[in-house]
């Protein structure tokens, strides 16, 4: 008998702790199905069909794209900026903490607290990061005294610094710019670069080759700007992919910047078919700079950039192997176009102004994630107007 009804409250109990562990599990199940909804900034729920209740972020994690920033190290102690940024955006680029310039300014003089503070912010708030960027093809970026190797040592340092760099975030940064602007600012040739210059005619591809080495997990890029308003450089560009695929390049991204001179353009059907062109090839493609300059005192400025920003994030959303969007910077405040010397100044491109208020591009970009979103869920109704696509 006693051991009857020891064994029933035995078995009361073993319901009671199953019971527990059910209702506990349904509760996190039910918090994380919330969060993720919310994005990891746990804001408020996001309506689509009102953008106005959604950050970007939350937009871009619906669609599992990634919606990006520049990441500037020496600005995350600005808690403004740096809620702003882990608030919208859910991948960055340093700006350029990662450059070589940066990460090795003099021979053997390795600088990564940069690079590092990026990193761990972008992994305390879910960002993704990406390197940016191994070699830039742009003598005025490369450092004086890489520019004045011979052509051995210049072979020994390109491979000492991306086995350094790339050995040094593998596993923790899953995606390199291994080489940025190849190609001529106004043309279609090489751009003049001491590698070009020095080292054999199928550098590129040997980069590639040492920075898969060095993380064979990361995702390998190249990046180019101008593609888009420069007459041909969009076929060089491709026709130099073809060629570094031909020549086994593991390359797995070709990113556009997508910097406009103006607040016109681009043409979204020729992007979209650009876009689709490397899609072709069985790579992936993001736009990774956009920046868009208005002039100072222009009353339709700001409306015209948001068309221009809409036209650029809508020609993405419309090809599925566009994965990211970035902003080359966050707000007016912080642009290196003001320092170029090219553009009257303030040239104001960016999605948010001085005082980091969302600017009608930030409504733009949002409006054409809100509709993506709703497309893919084929929801009826009216969809928000993605200005500009
Ligand atoms: C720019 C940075 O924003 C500036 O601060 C720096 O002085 C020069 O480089 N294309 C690129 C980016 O790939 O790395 C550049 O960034 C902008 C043009």
């Amino acid at each position: 008998m006693r051991h009857a009804t020891t064994a029933r409250r035995r078995r009361n109990g073993t319901w009671l702790r199953i019971a527990a562990a059910v209702v506990v599990g349904l509760s996190l199940l039910l918090l994380s199905s919330g969060r993720a909804a919310d994005g990891a900034s746990g804001a408020a729920a996001c309506v689509p069909a009102q953008p106005k209740t959604c950050t970007l972020r939350q937009l871009a994690d619906q669609l599992g794209i990634r919606i990006g920033a520049t990441i500037t190290s020496s600005r995350l102690a600005d808690a403004a900026y740096a809620d702003l940024l882990a608030k919208e955006f859910n991948a960055a680029t340093p700006d350029n903490e990662l450059k070589w310039y940066s990460v090795q300014p003099a021979p053997g003089d390795w600088r990564f607290t940069g690079g590092d503070l990026d990193l761990t912010f972008g992994t305390d708030h879910q960002m993704a990061i990406k390197g940016h960027n191994l070699i830039w093809a742009q003598d005025r970026y490369t450092p004086s005294w890489v520019r004045d190797l011979s052509a051995s040592d210049l072979r020994d340092a390109v491979a000492e610094h991306i086995a350094t760099v790339v050995g040094r975030y593998a596993g923790r940064i899953p995606r390199w710019d291994v080489v940025n602007e190849p190609l001529k600012d106004f043309g279609t040739g090489p751009s003049d670069s001491v590698f070009h210059r020095k080292l054999s005619k199928r550098w590129i591809t040997k980069v590639f080759e040492l920075a898969h080495q060095a993380d064979p997990d990361a995702e390998l890029w190249l990046n180019e700007y101008g593609t888009d308003w420069v007459p041909g450089k969009f076929d060089a560009l491709l026709a130099l992919v073809k060629r570094l695929q031909a020549q086994g390049a593991p390359i797995d991204g070709v990113g556009l910047e997508m910097h406009r001179p103006l607040a016109s353009g681009p043409d979204v059907g020729q992007l979209v078919q650009q876009m689709r062109s490397i899609a072709k090839l069985g790579l992936k493609v993001g736009l990774t700079e956009l920046d868009v300059p208005i002039k100072p005192g222009d009353a339709s400025g700001p409306a015209a950039q948001a068309k221009a920003y809409g036209r650029m994030v809508g020609a993405c959303l419309q090809v599925s192997r566009c994965r990211e969007v970035t902003m080359w910077g966050i707000d007016d405040g912080h642009s290196w176009l003001d320092n170029l010397g090219i553009f009257p100044t303030p040239t104001r491109p960016l999605l948010f102004d001085e005082q980091l208020a969302p600017k009608p591009a930030y409504n733009a970009v949002r409006a054409c994630l809100a509709r993506a979103v709703l497309v893919a869920q084929k929801a009826k109704g009216p969809l928000p107007a993605c200005a500009g696509a």
